[in-house]
């Protein structure tokens, strides 16, 4: 079977995310890098490129360029990655989507509500792809974690914990550090800084586990490094359609806090909880019974997890390899299109436009509700009310 082409826009030399969609998308053969426009400086990015492999005239120096020179190819990228800053999203996934490419976006995927009902439209209008980098989701312990949840194993959900929490912009003499500082300026990042950069992680792990949309939400935020515009830590409540209680607390100045994503789920007849920092590990509460620890890699797991699994039981698995399990149901997907086959959305897990559109929702939520107060607010975008 021919691999899939694959591009990435951003995610130059040096940049944090980048290596992890170059290991992920390589991971498990299903794509080609052939393309890319790794870096807002043309010459770097153009060399980069090619220092990676790419041939000179795919390594491209911007964009645009890279949509010109890919789009009449017949060997054209089948997949574009856009892991640029945030303010960029929009503008360039929305290019590539109206020229017919399947993209992955990196949250959050726009700046504005519209932005992302636009996004949702114009990837149904063209048929292509619009995935949302929810990478974290492809942990195949989070993928079991949803799979017990939805058969039952803890009953109906009661309450589920999302934790956030990092202590990297902690230091106050550090806050007027221009790569710090420009997170916590509205100008620069919107309307929300902590939430919207990692809350909403938290908020789609607690929608991809319980399988509950958030409806409404309360939130207190709060700037603990007082020079800031935006907040630093937030603490949100929020109710979600099947009933659950949602908590979730994220913040930047948890110091000692490394990178501090987790998620607990209470139901009925049980609980679960993991955390990023210890993938492999998912710890299993049934009621009335001993705390169980699920490895990563156990026989008789799930399908969910079993499929999203690839090394030996006590071998640790990291985040490239989650976000390669993104990409596995990307190239999957994206050969059903090219088959003319219709996929099942329930069997295939990547996250979609509309859970980034369900983000920059709730980021304007939290930004509302925390100005007035913890008032509660309707969190879901208008095209779902
Ligand atoms: P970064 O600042 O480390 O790297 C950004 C890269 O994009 C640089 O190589 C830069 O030269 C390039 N770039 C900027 N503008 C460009 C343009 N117009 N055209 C081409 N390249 C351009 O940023 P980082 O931390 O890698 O974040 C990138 C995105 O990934 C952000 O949206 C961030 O929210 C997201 N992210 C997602 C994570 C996840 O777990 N899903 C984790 C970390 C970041």
């Amino acid at each position: 079977m021919a691999k899939l082409n694959w591009g990435m826009v951003g995610g130059g030399e040096g940049s944090q995310i980048g290596p992890a969609h170059r290991l992920g998308a390589g991971l498990d053969g299903e794509f080609a890098f052939v393309a890319g426009a790794l870096d807002h400086r043309p010459d770097q990015g153009r060399d980069y490129g090619q220092r990676l492999g790419l041939d000179a005239d795919r390594a491209y120096g911007s964009w645009q360029d890279m949509l010109a020179g890919e789009k009449d190819r017949p060997d054209r990228v089948d997949l574009v990655t856009v892991a640029t800053p945030n303010a960029t999203h929009f503008e360039i996934t929305r290019a590539f989507l109206e020229n017919g490419f399947h993209v992955l976006c990196e949250k959050p995927m726009t700046m504005t509500v519209a932005e992302g009902e636009e996004l949702v439209h114009l990837a149904n209008h063209t048929g292509r792809i619009c995935a949302v980098n929810y990478g974290y989701s492809g942990y195949s312990l989070v993928r079991h974690m949803r799979a017990m949840v939805a058969r039952g194993d803890i009953g109906k959900v009661r309450v589920v914990v999302a934790e956030f929490a990092h202590g990297h912009h902690a230091d106050a003499t550090d806050a007027d550090n221009p790569r710090v500082r420009w997170r916590y300026d509205p100008a620069q990042a919107g309307v929300s800084a902590q939430f919207a950069d990692c809350g909403i992680h938290a908020m789609h792990m607690a929608s991809f586990v319980t399988g509950q949309e958030v409806e409404r939400l309360s939130a207190d935020i709060v700037s603990g490094i007082p020079v800031r515009t935006l907040e630093d830590d937030a603490m949100v409540n929020f109710r979600m359609d099947g009933g659950a209680v949602g908590r979730l607390w994220t913040s930047s100045i948890a110091i000692g806090r490394q990178h501090g994503l987790a998620i607990q789920v209470f139901g009925e007849t049980g609980g679960l909880r993991w955390s990023q920092e210890q993938p492999n590990q998912l710890y299993y509460m049934p009621l009335g019974q001993r705390l169980q620890v699920i490895e990563r890699g156990e026989g008789n797991l799930s399908p969910e997890a079993d499929r999203t699994s690839r090394v030996t039981v006590g071998h640790a698995e990291g985040m490239p390899l989650a976000f390669g399990n993104i990409y596995t149901d990307l190239a999957e997907a994206i050969r059903a299109r090219k088959d003319g086959r219709t996929m099942d959305p329930a069997a295939n897990l990547y996250p979609r436009a509309e859970d980034g559109l369900r983000s920059m929702a709730a980021v304007f939520a939290v930004a509302e509700s925390g100005k007035a107060d913890g008032a509660w607010v309707d969190a879901r975008p208008p095209m779902f009310r």
